[in-house]
């Protein structure tokens, strides 16, 4: 049957229904198979894949580069993430990580990039930090938070997209804390590093992010919180949300689908985690780099 699509609604309302599904037509809707789709629906293809890129793709980073204090810390990144998947960026100590993860909050003093950072179809230049959370974006920091004297209570409220006490004490339970015990308590020193940081995760599940990014969520706390952290990322994927896992820890870098090797500011390697994670521990856990290999050894 040939149809033809009325509108750009129309061919976005189907790219985002195939995208979201994950079926294999989606793979229709690619550069050199477009013609099936375009015989079938007698559509403009161009339009399709455009359309298709931005159903596919939550957040496209285009050849990102940043320069802090006359040092190049992010060079020519490329990265798409795709919608509803987990993915890592993984790489050693200093290669621009967390650098990367400040430019995408937006976090004053890492705005003046080159290139383009691109949420939802829509370019973040010039969007202020408060306003990419309120596009959903959100950024768990590698030091658990720390809010002194607030209660958890008030703490996951705060940010909590609907603020009832059910989905507060259902986000305390996913995080393996009583609510009973713990809603009520400070949020400050009395809590170990673990608590905090659960007390954190279970701040942004309240939330509903679209796109959560974490930063080394490994850091300071025990097997035991990190297994739950890991637990959480399966729910929040259920959910829909989109993850960024960020970390140098093969353990963390095996809970994604999808990752990106980044080595001194620039993309070295990107794929399935079983093949990232196998070049990395290769090459990268023992490797001081002195030197950036060559693009070649990164494939
Ligand atoms: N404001 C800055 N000025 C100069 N150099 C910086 C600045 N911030 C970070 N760097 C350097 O950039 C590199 C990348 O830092 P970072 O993004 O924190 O790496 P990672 O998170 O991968 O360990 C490091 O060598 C760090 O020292
Ligand atoms: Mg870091």
């Amino acid at each position: 049957m040939r149809r033809r699509l009325s509108s750009p609604r129309v061919a976005q309302k189907i790219a985002a229904r195939f995208a979201a599904s994950h079926t294999p037509e989606v793979f229709l809707l690619d550069t050199d198979r477009a013609i099936p789709y375009h015989d079938a629906f007698d559509s403009r293809p161009a339009l399709i894949q455009i359309k298709k890129q931005e159903a596919m793709d939550i957040l496209r980073i285009e050849n990102l580069g940043l320069t802090l204090n006359e040092r190049r810390i992010l060079d020519g990144l490329s990265m798409d993430i795709w919608r509803g998947h987990i993915h890592a960026i993984v790489g050693p100590n200093g290669a621009g990580k967390s650098t990367l993860a400040y430019a995408i909050m937006g976090l004053a003093g890492y705005r003046d990039h080159e290139g383009d950072i691109v949420f939802e179809g829509e370019s973040l230049r010039g969007v202020p930090v408060d306003e990419r959370a309120r596009r959903g974006i959100t950024l768990a920091w590698q030091e658990p938070a720390r809010f002194e004297g607030l209660s958890v209570r008030d703490f996951i409220a705060a940010g909590a997209k609907a603020g009832n006490g059910k989905r507060i004490q259902e986000a305390l339970d996913l995080v393996g804390l009583e609510p009973s015990r713990f809603l009520p308590r400070a949020v400050d020193k009395t809590l170990s590093g673990g608590e905090r940081k659960r007390i954190e995760i279970a701040s942004i599940v309240a939330m509903e992010p679209r796109l959560l990014i974490l930063d080394e969520p490994d850091s300071g706390i025990d097997v035991e919180a990190l297994e739950c952290i890991f637990n959480v990322l399966r729910v929040l994927k259920e959910r829909g949300t989109t993850v960024l896992l960020i970390t140098h820890s093969l353990v963390v870098l095996r809970q994604a689908e999808h990752a990106f090797l980044i080595c001194d500011g620039r993309l070295l390697n990107k794929g399935p985690v079983d093949k990232i994670a196998g070049f990395y521990e290769a090459r990268c856990a023992a490797c001081a780099h002195p030197n950036l290999p060559s693009a070649e050894e990164g494939k």
